[in-house]
């Protein structure tokens, strides 16, 4: 509990298109919503820190399923790659066969991120799903 104040924080820094494609919701996340989703037990979710601040997060489900999100000022520094070679690590560590994450066909720096990581990506018109097979 003790990174609730942390990720209130980050996710209050979001705009709401990064709500959206952090959390597929169009409103902001309160306090109370920050502690029922960390007190759910299907995901686990990793920080990364920069110079003592958090700057951003990636949640991986049971299910293979995962999404992160970067802090506006800190992205385009290869922090988001970061988070998902770290996911898949756990992912691999948590013996999930299968990891997926869904976003926007606009996405272009979550494309970016799947396509050279080696995810699969299909598209569709709405929506562009990355799958990667865990060996
Ligand atoms: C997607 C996101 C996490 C990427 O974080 P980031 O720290 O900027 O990612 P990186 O710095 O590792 O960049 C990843 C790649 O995207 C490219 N990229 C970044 N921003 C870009 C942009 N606006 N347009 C095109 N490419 C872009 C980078 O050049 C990099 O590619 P490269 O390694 O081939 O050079 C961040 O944009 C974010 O938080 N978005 C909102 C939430 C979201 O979309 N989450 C994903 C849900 S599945």
């Amino acid at each position: 509990m003790s990174d609730l104040p942390h990720l209130t924080e980050l996710y209050g820094s979001l705009n709401d298109d990064d709500l959206y494609m952090r959390f597929f919701i169009y409103h902001r996340v309160s306090e109370e919503e920050v502690k029922r989703i960390l007190a759910q037990e299907d995901h686990v979710t990793l920080l990364a820190e920069r110079d003592d601040k958090i700057v951003g997060e990636g949640s991986l489900f049971t299910n293979g399923e995962f999404s992160l999100v970067v802090r506006r000022e800190h992205r385009r520094m290869g922090v988001g790659t970061k988070i998902v070679e770290s996911l898949i690590e756990e992912a691999k560590a948590r013996r999930i066969k299968m990891l997926i994450f869904y976003t926007l066909p606009n996405n272009y720096p979550m494309i970016a991120i799947g396509r050279k990581l080696g995810f699969t990506l299909k598209f569709d018109e709405d929506e562009v799903i990355g799958t990667k097979v865990l060996l």
